[in-house]
């Protein structure tokens, strides 16, 4: 059997990480090894398996309420990882010491491959670079501008579920019209297109090929651990053919799934351009003052001098990026909120009648009164807390450090440490949702879900702990340089979108489906174990007018 060059690249990298690995298991004990944490038997993935399934909330919660907030857990052939919800560590991971936990090599070279140049694969002076050209994009003035064309979104997504459920109540996979609903928006807000104009009750052909996209990659983790390895032995078309000649279906159905919305991106860049050289009026003033992400880069093209233009692939490794990095958290944090306000009718019905004084009789909640609305804020803080769509964010040292922490831990020898020296190299798990859960913070009903925590004075231990999210004390969102641009966005999405289907209809549980949410990269729900694209199958009623 002869091998591809690729292949064989593939291969001896494999190798040399294989050995490298099992030398550092067995030949270079570390002091990491004093940090509570899991005995793995496996000395091929550790508890790596463990980690990232479908069913990992049960380690993860054993992680969080047995060892304790740092400890740490053997991966692939005895590599350390440490997980850690220690506020006072976070804080040094993602914000003080944030040029030293850098993003992996993995995720970078992943997003890199399947998005191209963007926020979620630069480091350092590109990416602080990156950031400022694309925050305009997000500031406040921006979404209050916004509003009407996302309620303009979500009043055609009430359209068109009002027409399904005019002969009584339907079942409805909200998460199919939530996914599209967020496409839309993305598109509508950020890139000043629109995707769907949600009028047709069959599936957009892009939403669906992108909500298959995690689905379809989460379980190539594994795999995908092997990336850096290639990616340092030759240039770009070379890893790109290397992965293009891996037999296995799910590479191929990624590759096909980005290289769709790259091309889809294109279409658009080269439609915008047209106009703009033919003089479109519309575009051209659009280009102007338009606030959209493509008019925000199009005008920093123009403007940029020769050396530093950014080229056409840039400015479509950003759109992708954020398309991407908008659509499965958002479709998939609205879908946990509709999901908890079906199982929990008191909830909702409390929240319609909010919604409903509110509007008082117009057309819709102006902005500033909407994002003011107390229950509703809470509702959505809450879900977010409790169901943060990334439960892990992975990082890695790129030099030793010190990471302190804010209470002592007792290690395996029984003495107690405040600080835990990292080498270079090291994996860190930011557990997200560990600290959203944490006990200690949150208090014992941590793991219940009550929109109330957050309409009383908010506990002395979670105010008191200093948590280095951007939002409500909550790692959903991530703090410091990289947190998530889209954090003041996503909320005005999820609140137009909730504004309006709470007010006209009623969402109900089917009794005879049980809706389990996979783990994955962004969680996102099902319906028995073999569904692999997602589902949430919703008995929708008109709410009776009150
Ligand atoms: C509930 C919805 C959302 C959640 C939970 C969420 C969460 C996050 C998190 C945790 C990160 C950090 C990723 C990392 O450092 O590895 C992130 C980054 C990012 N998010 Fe979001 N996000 C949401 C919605 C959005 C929306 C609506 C947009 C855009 C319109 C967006 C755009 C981005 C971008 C561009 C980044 C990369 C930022 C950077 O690296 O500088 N996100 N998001
Ligand atoms: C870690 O993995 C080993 C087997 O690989 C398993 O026996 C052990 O129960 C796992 N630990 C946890 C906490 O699940
Ligand atoms: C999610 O669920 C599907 C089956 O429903 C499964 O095949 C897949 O492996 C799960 N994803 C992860 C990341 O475990
Ligand atoms: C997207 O398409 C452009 C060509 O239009 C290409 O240069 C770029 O590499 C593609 N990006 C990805 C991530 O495939």
């Amino acid at each position: 059997m002869s091998l591809s060059l690729p292949s064989q690249l593939v291969i001896a990298g494999v190798v040399l990480w294989v050995l490298s690995s099992l030398y550092q298991r067995f030949f270079a004990p570390s002091p990491l090894d004093n940090l509570p944490g899991p005995k793995s038997s496996s000395l091929l993935t550790g508890n790596l398996t463990d980690m990232f399934n479908r069913n990992a909330w049960d380690f993860h919660r054993r992680l969080i309420h047995e060892y304790g907030p740092v400890s740490v857990v053997r991966g692939l052939f005895g590599e350390r990882m440490i997980y850690v919800f220690d506020p006072k560590a976070l804080h040094h991971i993602v914000v003080k010491d944030q040029y030293i936990y850098e993003e992996t090599p993995v995720f970078l070279n992943f997003n890199r491959l399947f998005f191209g140049k963007g926020l979620l694969s630069s480091l350092g002076e590109e990416h602080r670079q990156q950031r400022k050209i694309l925050n305009p994009v997000f500031n406040i003035n921006h979404m209050r501008h916004m509003t009407p064309l996302f309620y303009d979104t979500a009043h055609r997504l009430r359209n068109a579920i009002s027409r399904q459920v005019t002969n009584g109540e339907q079942e409805i996979d909200m998460l199919s019209w939530l996914t599209r609903t967020a496409l839309e928006l993305v598109g509508q807000g950020g890139l000043g297109w629109s995707f769907d104009k949600l009028d047709s009750p069959d599936p957009n052909t892009l939403a669906e090929f992108l909500k298959a996209f995690v689905p379809t990659v989460s379980p190539l983790f594994l795999l995908m651990r092997f990336m850096p390895f290639f990616a340092q032995i030759g240039p770009a078309w070379l890893r790109r053919k290397a992965i293009e000649s891996v037999p296995i279906d799910r590479i191929k159905k990624s590759i096909e799934i980005s290289d769709t919305l790259n091309r889809t991106v294109r279409e658009i860049l080269d439609l915008k351009k047209a106009a703009l050289a033919s003089g479109d009026e519309a575009v051209t003033s659009r280009i102007g003052e338009g606030k959209d992400i493509i008019s925000v880069l199009m005008k920093s093209q123009m403007e940029g001098s020769e050396e530093d233009k950014m080229s056409d692939e840039e400015l479509m490794g950003h759109m992708n990026s954020l398309i991407f990095a908008a659509f499965e958290t958002t479709s998939g944090a609205l879908s946990h909120i509709l999901h908890k306000l079906s199982e929990h009718q008191d909830v909702q019905e409390k929240l319609r009648q909010e919604i409903t004084a509110a509007r008082e009789g117009r057309d819709s909640i102006p902005y500033d009164e909407l994002v003011a609305l107390p229950y509703l804020e809470a509702v959505c803080r809450e879900t977010l807390r409790l169901y943060s769509p990334i439960a892990t964010l992975n990082r890695r040292t790129t030099q030793d450090i010190v990471m302190p922490l804010a209470a002592p831990v007792r290690g395996k020898d029984g003495k107690t440490f405040t600080e835990v020296p990292l080498p270079k190299g090291t994996d860190v798990a930011i557990a997200a949702w560990g600290s959203n859960i944490n006990p200690a913070i949150w208090g014992e009903d941590a793991e219940e879900w009550k929109p109330e925590r957050f309409i009383q004075p908010l506990r002395e231990a979670v105010t008191e702990a200093h948590i280095p999210g951007v939002y409500s004390n909550l790692m959903t969102f991530l703090g410091g340089g990289r947190a998530c641009i889209g954090f003041k966005f996503s909320q005005l999405e999820m609140k137009v979108v909730l504004a309006v289907l709470i007010e006209t209809f009623k969402f109900e549980v089917p009794k005879d489906k049980d809706i389990y949410w996979n783990f994955s990269g962004v969680q996102f729900p099902s319906v028995g174990r073999e569904d692999e694209h997602g589902q949430l199958p919703t008995i929708v009623s008109f709410a009776k007018s009150m």
